[in-house]
């Protein structure tokens, strides 16, 4: 089946055209807002890594990561929560479809950068989850936001909900593996193996206080 045929292109009426057209393009149009979010907030994150390249101190973020949801993630993840599957309800339901990950170097930059997005008046906090003082039963650690950021267009202003995950070096590589092992093996994961995942999780975490402990014992961190 080709991709014309797919779409059963060829077989549309106009009208039928003209509404996929309209669709396709609505839907273009609010990926663009999760865009334009996604870059709202990384710029707000360069100029807080900038401020404190030129002040001489170490930044409290060591790399950024961003993508946004597939179409088929987004219809995938609305079907199973049982929500329309709509513009509208991906906008009203969804707080992931624009998500950014901020790795930092020590436990404490996580929460100087949070208090600093958070004091920036244009953004809104949605959400906060801390599962760095909270983290799950498998051992997962990061500070998750939900923000809200206005998105100033030609005639409007809308606003778009952004998810970050803040974490250290050390939580991003547990978490990292711990996704590509449950997501690449074929085999449900052993309970004795989620208890081996969660204990490099808590070897990981007692080095991450061990590095912060040593980086204000060097007077790298105040
Ligand atoms: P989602 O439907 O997954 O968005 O759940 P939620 O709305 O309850 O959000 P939560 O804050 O718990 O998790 C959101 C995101 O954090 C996930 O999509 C993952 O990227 C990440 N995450 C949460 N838990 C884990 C975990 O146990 N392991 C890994 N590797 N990532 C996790
Ligand atoms: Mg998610």
């Amino acid at each position: 089946m080709d991709f014309a045929d797919f779409f059963a292109i060829d077989r549309l009426s106009e009208h039928d055209e003209e509404q996929l057209i309209e669709s396709a393009m609505q839907l273009q149009q609010v990926m663009m807002l999760y865009e334009a979010g996604i870059r709202e907030i990384k710029t707000k994150l360069d100029i807080l890594s900038d401020e404190s390249r030129i002040s001489g101190k170490p930044s409290p973020i060591d790399s950024i990561k961003s993508r946004i949801k597939t179409p088929r993630s987004i219809i995938g993840k609305l079907k199973r929560r049982g929500y329309p599957i709509s513009l509208q309800s991906m906008m009203e339901n969804l707080n992931d479809i624009g998500g950014i990950r901020v790795i930092c170097p020590f436990i404490q930059d996580i929460y100087t950068v949070a208090d600093m997005l958070m004091r920036q008046d244009d953004l809104t906090l949605i959400e906060k989850k801390d599962y760095i003082q909270n983290p799950k039963p498998n051992g997962y650690r990061s500070l998750h936001l939900i923000l809200e950021v206005p998105i100033f267009l030609s005639e409007s202003t809308r606003p778009v909900r952004i998810e970050l995950q803040l974490r250290t070096i050390a939580m991003d590589f547990w978490a990292s593996l711990e996704h590509q092992l449950r997501y690449k093996s074929d085999i449900e994961i052993p309970p004795q193996t989620s208890d081996d995942l969660k204990a490099c999780a808590d070897v990981i975490a007692a080095t991450d206080e061990e590095m912060q402990r040593i980086a204000k014992e060097l007077h790298v961190l105040e």
